[in-house]
């Protein structure tokens, strides 16, 4: 009797352990504690045992049964932990699934791109020169004398490079002006040219980046008057700005163009007021207006730069700062301008 209950432990503790599921076990369980089980019909039998050893192996009989019993609740536990974590681990195919994070463009890009169609669907053509400049282009070719002080008020890079004995000293160009000439030598009138670029200017604080973008628009052509400009202004703040933005010159100075003038956008905040609706001054402009830039009648002179007649031919030109445009309708105060270039996602997603 004592042989047979070890070796009813043994074989139902192998049998046990080596049970894979709940079902496995359950069967196991039956097969030595259920009623015909192999350990309740040996115990059932202690009763012949004589009655000298009864008390022994009745003890034996019991701890058999309790190490088989403990055997089968720990694995009981094991198995059925075993199949919570497959549970989950099972992919459910119809859940939906996780969006990979998509960029998009840089906010400047996507002005650019719409400035871009802004003008193309007027007819103007997408150019681009070099960033790497002459002076020439820049400067002398724009009706600049040789010593004027503009190449100081410009900020201009100078790059340390042999000069070229036509076209002077290599700078990084200051302003997109460059391209009027280059496009003058390339293809003579009619022009429609829009010359977007990256330009560069010694400056870099809170409202200065040291590279930033202008578009320049030149148009040249027989009978180009100022109103062909001031046309040309306000179709581009309807489209840019919005329908209830007006445009108006001003009176101002440039070498290249005569009249020169400054172009000004009717505020969006204060509808152009200079007061809100409760009187007090409008923090965004101040005046109703927003400075966008420079514009005027391109100058005789600089139309003989570029081999053209300026009896034949008359033309408009205007610059304007990508940055700027695209601020001014966003209505956006960005404290530090250079918050554009730091490449800051927390910054960039909000656009
Ligand atoms: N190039 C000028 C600047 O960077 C802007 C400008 C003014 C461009 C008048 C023009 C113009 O074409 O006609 O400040």
């Amino acid at each position: 009797m004592e042989e047979e209950l070890i070796g009813i432990k043994n074989s139902a503790l192998s049998l046990i352990l080596e049970s894979t599921d709940l079902k496995d076990l359950e069967e196991t369980k039956l097969q030595f504690l259920g009623k015909s089980g192999k350990l309740t019909l040996t115990i059932k039998e202690i009763t012949t045992v004589p009655i000298e050893k009864r008390k022994e192996i009745g003890i034996l009989a019991n701890d058999v049964k309790q190490t088989i019993e403990q055997a089968i609740a720990d694995q009981f536990e094991m198995l059925s932990k075993k199949k919570k974590t497959t549970l989950i681990e099972k992919i459910d195919v119809t859940n939906p699934g996780i969006k990979p994070e998509i960029g998009h463009l840089h906010l400047v890009t996507q002005a650019i791109e719409e400035i871009t169609d802004i003008f193309e669907k007027i007819g103007f053509e997408r150019v681009r020169y070099p960033e790497v400049e002459w002076d020439y282009y820049a400067f002398t070719a724009l009706n600049f004398p040789q010593n004027h002080p503009a190449r100081d008020e410009w900020e201009t890079f100078f790059v340390k490079s042999q000069e070229n004995p036509k076209k002077g000293k290599m700078i990084l160009t200051p302003h997109t002006s460059s391209g009027q000439i280059r496009e003058m030598e390339r293809k003579g009138p009619p022009i429609r040219m829009l010359n977007i670029a990256k330009c560069y200017r010694r400056q870099s604080d809170v409202s200065h980046t040291p590279m930033f973008h202008q578009f320049e628009g030149l148009v040249i052509d027989k009978d180009i008057s100022i109103t062909h400009l001031k046309g040309t202004l306000e179709y581009f703040v309807k489209s840019y700005f919005g329908k209830n933005r007006k445009s108006r010159i001003r009176p101002y100075h440039f070498q290249f163009t005569e009249p020169s003038f400054e172009v000004d956008v009717s505020c969006g905040v204060c509808n152009g007021e200079g007061r809100l609706l409760d009187g007090s001054k409008c923090k965004l402009c101040k005046s109703g207006w927003l400075e966008m830039g420079g514009a005027g009648m391109v100058h005789p002179n600089v139309l003989k730069s570029g081999g053209i007649d300026p009896n034949k031919f008359t033309g408009f030109a205007f610059g304007w700062g990508v940055e700027r445009v695209l601020m001014m309708r966003e209505g956006l105060e960005i404290d530090d301008l250079r918050l554009l270039y730091s490449n800051d996602l927390r910054f960039l997603e909000q656009f």
